[in-house]
C-alpha cells in the first residue's frame, strides 16, 4: 500500500534549502545522478599477469602522457598470482578510465589481448604491456595518425626501424628476436621492420574485420594481426627504444617459442587443413612406425612370439602416442598428475575401440571392393577419425569456463 502522508521533503533537506522540491525537480535530480555510459576514444588493452608491482606505475605513466585525451584501460588479467588483480580493481575504485576483465582457467597473451581489444567500445584501440618496456609517450602521436589519415589501419611502435633501438635487451634475446622477425616477415609477406612488437594502436573497423580470423596462439598477438590482415592493413611505424623491465618477471619460455611455430603454422597450413588434427596424424604415422619397428625387433630379431610382440608393441605404441599428443597435440590442454593417468587410461580404450573399427571396415571393404590397398585406407581414415573425435571429447576435452 502506498503510505497516506506524503514524506516531509522539506525537512528532511534541512533549514538552508529552500528549493520547493516538486516531481520536476526530483526528476532532474535523479538524472543528473545517473551515470551516462560514455565511450572513449581510445582504449589501451594491457594483458597482465603476475604485474603487482607495475599496474599503478603503468596507470600513473599512461595518465601523465594522455592528460585530458579521451581514454581508457582495460586491463586483462589471467587470474595472476600475486595482488595484480587487487591492485587493478583499487585503481578502478579511483578512476573511472580503468576497466578489469578477470579470466580464469585460461593463460595466453594473445587471446588475452584479443578479448581485451573486443570488449571496447571506442573508435581506436592500443595494446601495451603492463611492464613499461613500451614507451608510452608514443600513444597521443599514434591516436594522432590515425585521426588524421583515415586510410591508416595500425600504427606499430617499433624496436628495429631507423632511430629505434632494442634497449639492454639480453644480446641473445635480441638475435633470436632478429631471427624470429625474419621469419615473420616472409610468412606475414609485409615489409614492417618489427612485426613481433607487442606495442601498437589500431582502428576498431579493422580489427572487426579481421577478428574471426585471428588464432590467437601465443605471445604474438601483432603477426596475427598482420597475417590474418592478408597484406590488406595499410601500416606506419614509430621508432621507440625498448625499456628493460624494472620490477617482475618476463613470461617469455620455451612454450613461447612453440607457439610461436603454431601460430606461423596455423596462418598457413592451418587455412587448408586444421593444425591439431595434421599433428594427431603426424603422431599416428610415428606410432605406426614404431610399432612395425618393435614386432621386427622382438619377433625377427629376439624370436619372441608374433601374438605377444605384438601386444607389447601396440601397448608401448600407444602409450608413445598418448604422450606425444599430450605434448604437442594437445599442448594447451596438457594433462598432468592424476588427470594424466585417467587421459591415459580414456585414450587406452577410445583408440582400442578406434583399432576394432578399423579392422571392421577394412575387413568389410575389402570383401566388397577387391582391393587390399584402398581396404586398408578406408580401415585407417575410419580408425582414425573415431580416435581423434573420441579422445578429443574424452581425454583432452577443451577447457570450458
Ligand atoms: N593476461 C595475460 N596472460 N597477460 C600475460 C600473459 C598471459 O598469459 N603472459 C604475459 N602477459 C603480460 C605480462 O604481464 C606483460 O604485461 C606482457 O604480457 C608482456 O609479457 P612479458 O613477459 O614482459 O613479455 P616480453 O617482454 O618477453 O615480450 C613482450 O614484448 C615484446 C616486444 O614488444 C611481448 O609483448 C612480446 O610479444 C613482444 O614481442
Ligand atoms: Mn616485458
Amino acid at each position: 500500500m502506498f503510505p497516506t502522508k506524503k514524506p516531509d521533503l522539506q525537512a528532511d533537506l534541512g533549514k538552508k534549502e529552500h528549493r520547493i522540491y516538486t516531481s520536476r525537480n526530483l526528476r532532474k535530480t535523479q538524472k543528473s545522478k545517473q551515470k551516462i555510459p560514455h565511450m572513449p576514444k581510445l582504449s589501451i588493452v594491457i594483458p597482465t599477469f603476475n604485474e603487482q608491482d607495475n599496474v599503478s606505475k603503468i596507470y600513473q605513466a599512461v595518465s601523465v602522457t594522455m592528460k585530458h585525451l579521451d581514454w581508457e584501460i582495460i586491463f586483462v588479467d589471467d587470474a595472476s598470482k600475486d595482488s595484480t588483480t587487487d591492485k587493478i580493481l583499487e585503481l578502478s575504485k579511483e578512476s573511472e578510465r580503468v576497466r578489469l576483465i578477470r579470466r580464469i582457467g585460461r593463460r595466453g597473451l594473445s587471446s588475452a589481448c584479443i578479448e581485451g581489444m573486443l570488449a571496447s567500445t571506442a573508435p581506436y584501440v592500443a595494446v601495451m604491456d603492463a611492464d613499461l618496456q613500451h614507451d608510452e609517450s608514443l600513444l597521443p602521436r599514434m591516436l594522432d595518425m590515425l585521426e588524421q589519415d583515415k586510410d591508416l589501419d595500425l600504427v606499430i611502435g617499433s624496436r628495429y626501424c631507423q632511430n629505434a633501438s632494442t634497449g639492454t635487451l639480453a644480446s641473445h634475446r635480441v638475435r633470436i628476436s632478429r631471427w624470429a622477425t625474419l621469419v615473420s616477415r616472409f610468412f606475414s609477406k609485409t615489409d614492417v621492420s618489427d612485426p613481433m612488437s607487442g606495442f601498437f594502436m589500431l582502428r576498431f573497423s579493422m580489427l572487426e574485420k579481421i577478428a574471426p580470423r585471428l588464432s590467437g596462439i601465443g605471445f604474438k598477438i601483432l603477426l596475427d594481426i598482420l597475417m590474418s590482415s592478408r597484406g590488406r592493413c595499410v601500416t606506419e611505424e614509430l621508432p621507440y627504444e625498448m625499456r628493460s623491465r624494472q620490477l617482475g618477471e618476463s613470461k617469455l619460455s620455451i612454450k613461447i617459442a612453440y607457439d610461436y611455430f603454431l601460430l606461423i603454422a596455423d596462418k598457413t597450413i592451418g587455412i587448408y587443413f586444421p593444425i591439431r588434427l595434421l599433428m594427431f596424424l603426424m603422431v599416428g604415422a610415428i606410432g605406426v612406425l614404431l610399432h612395425l619397428f618393435l614386432v621386427w625387433l622382438l619377433h625377427i630379431q629376439s624370436q619372441v612370439g608374433f601374438i605377444e610382440a605384438t601386444t607389447i608393441s601396440t601397448g608401448i605404441a600407444m602409450s608413445s602416442n598418448f604422450l606425444l599428443n599430450n605434448w604437442f597435440t594437445h599442448y594447451d590442454r596438457r594433462l598432468k598428475g592424476f588427470s594424466m593417468l585417467k587421459g591415459y587410461v580414456s585414450f587406452i580404450l577410445a583408440c582400442s575401440v578406434g583399432a576394432t573399427i578399423n579392422v571392421l571396415v577394412a575387413d568389410l571393404s575389402f570383401e566388397n571392393l577387391g582391393i587390399w590397398w584402398m581396404a586398408a585406407l578406408l580401415g585407417a581414415v575410419f580408425g582414425s577419425t573415431w580416435n581423434y573425435t573420441m579422445s578429443n571429447i574424452l581425454t583432452w576435452r577443451p577447457r570450458e569456463v
